[in-house]
């Protein structure tokens, strides 16, 4: 792709790389079912977007995995990121890359970084004692320990203690800068509660932190010193630089830089806020190259209000669940039903309601009633309406005029669950307008205009709606449109070209006398869980 100009016009999100340790689990499903809509967002908008994801495969963690499981690391990641990927297609996740910390590229640029780094004076050889936690591939202080030194976030596992020399980063030495960093752009890390948890941490002074392992094998040899491997996570939040680069492109920070760099949002869970929101920050200072815009943490997901863990047996493997419901009713159920930023639950009784409310009652069951309308009224076109004929107050197209930039700053927000109660509020209120301008009595008493005018309306109303859910809902919406008689693929990549935001986020686009399409149910109800 040939490179775009500074003042790009690109949006670049990304999601955590994923440890390979196991397959993929609903967390990590839902981090990047966010990612992929507000990519598709941007899309609409017609910006050049990228979005970026992959799998963080070296580590203490995934060493002893593979081993516990008899085959080498190399197998068994490259195994497990084949899961990851098959889940994102099944999932409709469109990405841009899929970084794998294994590959050569990412190497290369890691170690680029680090000398840089060095070369700064950044890094230097200290002694580390601590507790260390292999499940969060992090050290973790004494008093944050659980009795029995369990760490707080995975309380079945004991801490380990290390005693060895690594090699430090300063990051101590960012500490003014990182404040002055939150001060200046306050909307760096978000929602709020987050930026406060970070302000808090960083207030209490911050230490310099070991980016090197000895007795691990499985990592990269660090440049200055071989026999030392370089620190999962040093390794791992590189994937953002990698990501930058295009695939063909030969794997240098400049040709990170060129095009990609810096990415607009990283979309992370609340778990490893400090490792984005400080450390990376940080590291990137000390290399001297730009800050990501802003880092949004995401709360965490529990099933029917429980936490989900393998020994507790409630995991909800996403593999089964696509399977059983189809990509856009999870889509559009972990993103309506949680407030992103917030802790979240899923419950299949709930999830089928929802669904079954929403999807096939209010948008499906109004689209249906409406094209059979318009299939016996109106010749089964859109109606030809003379220049302004629907009133500026007419209930609908007042909602529908204001619909298209609310939506999209409900999306620019991450608010996903506002973004979709603005478009579901308009549907109830279609609904309601249906039933009571009863076009078929108006048809029965020969007043074609109102019938027209009636039908116009609704149909444009549910088009709108599914254009603007078409980032959550892209198969669903597939078929509103292609029912209503457009040939659109909200799945293709220049969508923005060929359906742009600025024209179909707007009220009055149904082109009169458009031939409509069967009408086809849309979205089958679902029966609740047994
Ligand atoms: N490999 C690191 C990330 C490195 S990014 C440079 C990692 N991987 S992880 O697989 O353990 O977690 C990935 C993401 O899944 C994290 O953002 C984490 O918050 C998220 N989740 C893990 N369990 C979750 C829930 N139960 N609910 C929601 N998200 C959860 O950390």
């Amino acid at each position: 792709m040939a490179s775009i100009p500074r003042e790009k016009n690109t949006f670049v999100v990304t999601t955590p790389i994923y440890y390979v340790n196991d397959l993929p689990h609903i967390g990590s499903a839902y981090t990047t079912i966010a990612a992929d809509v507000i990519a598709r967002f941007y899309r609409l908008q017609n910006r050049a977007v990228l979005m970026a994801t992959g799998t963080d495969e070296h580590g203490q963690k995934i060493q002893r995995t593979a081993e516990s499981l008899g085959r080498s690391p190399q197998a068994h990641c490259d195994q497990i990121a084949a899961g990851f990927q098959s889940l994102w297609h099944k999932l409709d996740i469109q990405t841009d890359r899929f970084i794998r910390t294994t590959s050569p590229r990412h190497e290369a640029i890691v170690r680029e970084f680090f000398q840089r780094v060095w070369d700064r004076g950044d890094i230097y050889m200290g002694q580390q004692q601590g507790w260390y936690c292999v499940a969060c591939e992090e050290f973790k202080e004494e008093r944050e320990l659980l009795p029995e030194k369990r760490c707080p976030l995975h309380p079945n596992k004991a801490v380990e203690w290390r005693d060895e020399q690594n090699y430090f980063f300063r990051l101590s030495k960012y500490q003014t800068q990182l404040e002055q960093l939150y001060q200046d752009q306050p909307s760096f890390i978000q929602p709020e509660g987050r930026r406060n948890e970070v302000l808090s941490f960083v207030s209490q002074g911050l230490q310099d932190f070991s980016i090197s392992r000895v007795n691990l094998e499985w990592g990269i040899p660090l440049p200055v010193n071989p026999s030392h491997t370089i620190y999962v996570w040093f390794d791992a939040l590189l994937n953002y630089i990698t990501a930058a680069l295009e695939p063909d492109q030969e794997p240098t920070l400049a040709n990170a830089l060129a095009t990609w760099w810096p990415a607009s949002l990283h979309l992370i869970g609340k778990d490893i806020l400090r490792f984005h929101a400080v450390y990376w920050p940080a590291m990137l200072m000390s290399a001297e190259m730009p800050l990501p815009g802003r880092v949004f943490g995401h709360g965490f997901l529990t099933k029917d209000g429980q936490k989900m863990g393998k020994s507790l047996g409630n995991v909800i493997d996403p593999f089964d669940l696509v399977q059983r419901y189809q990509s856009d009713a999870i889509r559009y159920y972990f993103l309506k039903e949680i407030e992103f930023g917030r802790d979240g639950d899923f419950n299949e009784t709930r999830f089928v309601n929802i669904l079954n409310a929403d999807l096939a009652n209010d948008l499906g069951n109004l689209l249906n009633r409406t094209l059979k309308m318009a299939d016996k009224y109106c010749d089964r076109r859109v109606p030809t309406l003379v220049e302004d004929a629907i009133a500026i107050d007419n209930v609908l197209k007042s909602k529908g005029i204001d619909l298209g930039s609310q939506v999209a700053q409900a999306y620019e927000l991450l608010a996903f669950s506002q973004a979709c109660e603005a478009v579901l509020a308009v549907v109830r209120a279609s609904n309601k307008y249906i039933d009571e301008q009863a076009p078929w009595k108006q048809y029965k008493q020969g007043n074609q205009a109102a019938v027209d005018q009636i039908i116009y309306t609704v149909l444009e109303t549910v088009r709108l709606a599914a254009y603007l859910l078409s980032p959550v809902i892209p198969n669903l919406s597939n078929q509103i449109y292609h029912q209503l008689g457009f040939e659109v693929d909200f799945n293709h990549h220049d969508i923005g070209v060929v359906a742009p935001f600025s024209q179909h986020a707007s009220w009055g686009v149904l082109p009169a006398n458009q031939m409509l399409n069967d009408p086809q149910p849309i979205f089958q109800r679902l029966e609740p869980p047994s």
